[in-house]
């Protein structure tokens, strides 16, 4: 009954005033653009659309994020958090639960590509000055990310219980005595006291499959939010007579982004199934491998521990993350938005600053291990200052000339970079600089940490 009384004015929304017959939109296809419409507005500047632009690095990172949350799921399935039987059941898993060595791997992998795609979606955020223009807040949050995937990854590095796992974290955890004042608390605190066992194991798992995902979906919701309320994603300022063109969220954005999403999911997919997640010998308290390394992605920092005293280490970092925490408010010049790296000369800025990391980064080291002796040159003098103070002020100094030596001019033919230019210099710096550190510890280390070649 009350659908006949509908029936003429449903007649009258299929047919335009001109006469011409349109179709409504299913309830499959509302449900849809409604869903999508809460993450995106309607339209969005064409600007936006250009995959060079974002290399879809935050998207890669949600669709990342989104699978490690439903394998670990999965997991925990089948996973004992007890020291006697951690290990056991990683390795049941593997052999016993249909497609449990490939969830295993898809989560092993997945967590790894996180830190690698996150990281790169900083830089990019860097390079193009997106952190301007309202986005402060956003990139602090952005930052609290991407301690929350390290410290995600760090919590599950532990769980299969093996030789790797358990010395990684035990060289890790190590690190962070270091903390002035605070760091042995701080240890304690992860490890439920001052050893590798069953208190770190349980401390371990509640933190990776309670707490870090729930700041991750809390944090990462936030973050999405923001970056629609800031009015979609950054995009050049338009010049005076230029007029905005805008495209249909649905089908321009949400074909790039499924399309993006697919090839992540087949990528992540076939690196799975050809590459098993490692799973070494059960973890043996007694017997230390040589080396002993922490995870990869804090083998930059242990390899700056190689060359300075970690008081230093741990300054530098502090100083690295409050410096990046308050770029929005150091860099305020928001006309070169949406401009990788803001200019020409500031390409060039970026360039040398690369270089010069590959030039100097790897020489260092090798004069470090091979030459540089300055608590030998300066016997009597304390360790806090020949191997902390000294090598810390030298860094401080390079990262300071780099600034100084790109704002005035004389690199670039009396082309002189402005502030934000020269700022993106020393960032290309540090970054190239880190993964270089990185790729040292990863490879170019063997036993008792000696530089070896990998081959
Ligand atoms: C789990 C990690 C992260 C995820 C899943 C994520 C996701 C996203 C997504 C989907 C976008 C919009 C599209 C794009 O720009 O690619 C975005 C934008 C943004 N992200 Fe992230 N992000 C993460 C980490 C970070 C980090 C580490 C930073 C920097 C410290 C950051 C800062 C920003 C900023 C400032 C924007 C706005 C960019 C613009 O307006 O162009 N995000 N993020």
């Amino acid at each position: 009954m009350s659908l006949e009384i509908l029936k003429p004015l449903r007649e009258r929304l299929l047919h335009r005033d001109d006469g011409e017959k349109v179709e409504l939109p299913s309830r499959d296809s509302h449900v849809r653009n409604n869903l999508i419409l809460h993450l995106h507005p309607s339209r969005v500047p064409a600007q936006a659309l250009r995959f060079s632009y974002t290399w879809g690095l935050g998207g890669i990172s949600v669709v990342l994020v989104l699978l490690l949350g439903l394998t670990g799921l999965l997991l925990m399935f089948r996973y004992d958090p007890r020291v006697e039987y951690a290990y056991v059941s990683i390795q049941q898993l593997e052999t016993e639960v249909m497609f449990g060595s490939f969830i295993r791997a898809v989560h092993h992998w997945s967590a790894n590509f996180l830190v690698i795609a996150s990281f790169l979606h900083l830089v990019r955020v860097f390079l193009t000055g997106s952190f301007k223009q309202g986005r402060s807040v956003n990139w602090i949050i952005g930052l609290v990310l991407f301690v929350i995937v390290l410290v995600g990854n760090f919590t599950g590095y532990l769980l299969p219980w093996d030789q790797l796992s358990y010395w990684a974290i035990t060289v890790s955890t190590s690190l962070m005595a270091y903390i002035p004042l605070l760091g042995t608390a701080v240890r304690n605190f992860f490890l439920g006291g001052p050893q590798v066992g069953q208190a770190a194991l349980s401390n371990f798992y509640a933190l990776h499959v309670v707490f870090m995902p729930a700041l991750m979906l809390g944090f990462l919701g936030y973050h999405l939010w923001k970056v629609r309320k800031n009015g979609g994603i950054s995009q050049p300022l338009l010049k005076e007579d230029e007029k905005p063109e805008f495209k249909a969220t649905n089908p321009h954005l949400v074909n790039i982004e499924l399309a993006a999403g697919m090839v992540v999911l087949v990528v992540v997919g076939l690196y799975a199934m050809f590459n098993p997640a490692p799973l070494g010998s059960i973890a043996n308290p007694m017997v230390s491998p040589n080396p002993a390394k922490a995870a990869w992605y804090f083998l930059g920092l242990q390899e700056l521990l190689l060359h300075m005293h970690p008081l230093a280490v741990m300054t530098l970092l502090a100083l690295t993350v409050v410096a990046l925490a308050i770029t929005p408010w150091i860099d305020r010049d928001f006309r070169d938005i949406g401009i990788y790296f803001r200019s020409a000369i500031g390409r060039r800025a970026a360039v040398f600053g690369s270089l010069l990391a590959v030039y100097l980064v790897p020489l260092a080291v090798i004069l470090d291990e091979f030459w540089y002796d300055v608590p030998g040159w300066l016997p009597g003098v304390h360790t806090n200052i020949t191997v902390g103070i000294i090598p810390f002020l030298i860094t401080i100094s390079v990262f300071v000339g780099i600034y100084f030596l790109l704002k005035s001019g004389l690199l670039f033919k009396n082309e002189k970079t402005n502030h934000s230019e020269a700022m993106l210099g020393v960032f290309a710096f540090m970054m190239t600089g880190l993964i270089l550190l990185t790729i040292v510890g990863i490879y170019f280390r063997g036993q008792n940490m000696a530089l070896v070649l990998p081959f």
